[in-house]
Formats: structure tokens, C-alpha cells, sequence
């Protein structure tokens, strides 16, 4: 049994134009102390699928199926009162853009104390020395414990987060492009804080990015979305050197030295799809050069490529059969 297992998770948005299928039958399973990268263009449902897994959807947006099992309980059936019971606790989430999401108006110290507190039964005193100690765990000095977010840069604010993230030493740990917006030095200390941590903890780490040089670093596995399905999963080495769906080729490929460069030189023609009306067969067609007319009719299911490797495309990964 996986410490997390994501099983034909589906989630929708309606809005005024209609309903959005933003995630589509996704499953994937996360072993403790195990790093997935979960990767794809802006708008393939990454994070609607962090929001799904810990019920965090905004008001238009529900699970429509599927299942979300944390050490094999579901979590997709729980009331709201028992989902705050796991927020934080089993499963926590530094959000896209957390640097802004820290309230301006309360100390950094006393928002991590009050998720301390709300999980569990100490004193404030001793919530307050555990906060010190995460603001170190995070290198941040803890004499800064009363400090406002605006006081601290970029950097430091998204290492508040992750903090806060890490207070009550959940099992599972969600980044939605923790470091993105950060400058490449501050990106690397981060990552290697998270690193670090994921081994202390021996947390399951899900990591949300569309910058493979980041996945290629800190992952063991990679997850590859496009259009709210998963078209590529496997090891990291064997998605990086042995990428097999045309997508996720396209994708490596504009990473033309994965271990130096960090900005996507050639950005994939084309655009994904609109999902409001997405195109039918494999979402991928429109912009694939191998597209045939089955390509055009049908969905491909993922079939597996390589040990532990699958994707969905028609035509790759006969010869595993
Ligand atoms: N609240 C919402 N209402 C309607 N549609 C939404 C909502 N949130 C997301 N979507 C749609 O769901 C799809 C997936 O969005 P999502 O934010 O999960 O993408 P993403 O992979 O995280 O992208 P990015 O890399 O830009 O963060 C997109 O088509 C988006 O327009
Ligand atoms: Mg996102």
C-alpha cells in the first residue's frame, strides 16, 4: 500500500461557458520519503490536482470521481470538519505564489503557531519555541519570529511557507512551484532545504513544477500532464532520457542541457488544449507530427514503455505488450 494513492481522480469546473474537466482520470501512488514531480505546461491541471487531493477546491470546482487514499483511508469522502484535521497534519501544501498568501497583518510567528495549535494540544509557549525551531529548520533566525511578511524578501517569505508547511510534520508534503519567482540562487538554497528536509522528515513529497531541471534534481519520479490527463509517468532518469510520448519529448527537448539551464528555450508550437472544447481522440494531436487518423478518434489509454514506464500514445510501447 502506497503512503498516498491517487485513483481515477477527476475533478471539474463549471463556469459560465460550461463545464471544464481540469483533471481526468488521474491516478498515480507516493511511497513514503518518495519524490513525484509533476510536470506539464501552465493550465494541464497541476494544481487543480494538489487542490483536489487536499480538498481545497474553490466553490466551482468538485471530485467528480475517484479516490484519494492517505495510508489507505479515503479522503475524498470526509466531511469539511475532518478534512482540517488532516490539513497540515498528514497532508500540507505550500501553494503557487505563497509568498503573497502570508496575512500582512499578523507577526510570521503567530501564523505558525496557530496551525500548531489547531492541530495540537500545547501551550502557546511551547508553539512558540516549535516555531522558533522550524524557522531555523527554514534558516531563518529565530529572533525574527515577530517579524511582519513584508519585512522579509521573496526568499525568506516562500521559506515561512514551507515552514509553516513543515509544522506539524506532515506526511505527505504538496510544493505548487515553490520556487518559482525566485531568483536561481535563492531557487537552489530552497530546493535544497526541501531536499534536506524530505530526508529528515522522510515525508512523501509531491512537486509541482513546469520546469524540468527542478523535477530532474530533487524527484524520483516524474508525472507528466497534459490537458488534465497524465500522458507520461515513470523514474525521473527514464522520463528525462527516454522520453516516449511526442509531448513530453517536445517538453524534454526545450530543455537543452537539463542540469544547467532553467529557462525553457523552445517553447513547443502550438498551445494546449482549450478544455472547454477539447479536441477529440488524444488531446495531444493537434500539435503532434506523428498524429494519425486514430490519433483523431481515440483516446490512448497509458500503456507501459519500459519497467515502470508508461504512456498514453498509439503509437509507442507495442513491443512492451
Ligand atoms: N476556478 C476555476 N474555474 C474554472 N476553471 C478553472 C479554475 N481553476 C482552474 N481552471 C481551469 O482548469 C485547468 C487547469 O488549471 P490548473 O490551474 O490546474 O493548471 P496548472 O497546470 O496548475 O497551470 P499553471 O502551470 O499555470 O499553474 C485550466 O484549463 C484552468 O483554466
Ligand atoms: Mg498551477
Amino acid at each position: 500500500m502506497g503512503l498516498l494513492e491517487v485513483k481515477g481522480l477527476t475533478t471539474q469546473f463549471n463556469t459560465k461557458d460550461g463545464t471544464v474537466t481540469a483533471v481526468d482520470d488521474v491516478s498515480f501512488s507516493l511511497e513514503k520519503g518518495e519524490a513525484i514531480g509533476l510536470v506539464g505546461e501552465s493550465g494541464c491541471g497541476k494544481t487543480t490536482t494538489a487542490l483536489s487531493i487536499t480538498n481545497l477546491l474553490p466553490e466551482n470546482g468538485s471530485v467528480s470521481n475517484g479516490e484519494v487514499l492517505l495510508e489507505g483511508k479515503d479522503l475524498a469522502g470526509l466531511d469539511a470538519e475532518e478534512v482540517r484535521k488532516h490539513r497540515w497534519k498528514d497532508i500540507s501544501i505550500a501553494f503557487q505564489g505563497a509568498m503573497n498568501a502570508l496575512n500582512p497583518v499578523l507577526k510570521i510567528g503567530d501564523q505558525i503557531i496557530e496551525v500548531i495549535m489547531l492541530h495540537e494540544k500545547i501551550d502557546y509557549e511551547t508553539a512558540r519555541n516549535r516555531a522558533k525551531e522550524l524557522l531555523e529548520m527554514v534558516e531563518i533566525d529565530a529572533e525574527r519570529i515577530d517579524n511582519y511578511a513584508h519585512e522579509f524578501s521573496g526568499g525568506m517569505k516562500q521559506r515561512v511557507m514551507l515552514a509553516m508547511a513543515l509544522a506539524c510534520r506532515p506526511k505527505v508534503l504538496i510544493g505548487d512551484e515553490p520556487t518559482t519567482a525566485l531568483d536561481v540562487m535563492v531557487q537552489a538554497q530552497i530546493l535544497d532545504l526541501i531536499e534536506r528536509l524530505r530526508e529528515e522528515l522522510d515525508m512523501g513529497m509531491i512537486l509541482i513544477t513546469h520546469d524540468l531541471s527542478v523535477m530532474a534534481e530533487t524527484c524520483d519520479k516524474a508525472v507528466v500532464m497534459y490537458g488534465g490527463r497524465i500522458v507520461e509517468s515513470g523514474k525521473v532518469e527514464a522520463i528525462i532520457q527516454r522520453p516516449t510520448h511526442p509531448y513530453t519529448e517536445k517538453l524534454v527537448s526545450s530543455f537543452p542541457d537539463i542540469t544547467k539551464e532553467r529557462t525553457m528555450v523552445e517553447s513547443i508550437p502550438g498551445a494546449p488544449p482549450n478544455l472547454l472544447d477539447p479536441p477529440k481522440g488524444c488531446y495531444f494531436h493537434p500539435r503532434c507530427e506523428f498524429a494519425t487518423d486514430i490519433c483523431r478518434q481515440q483516446a490512448p489509454d497509458l500503456k507501459p514503455v519500459g519497467p515502470g514506464h508508461y504512456a498514453a500514445c498509439h503509437h509507442r510501447g507495442d513491443e512492451h505488450e
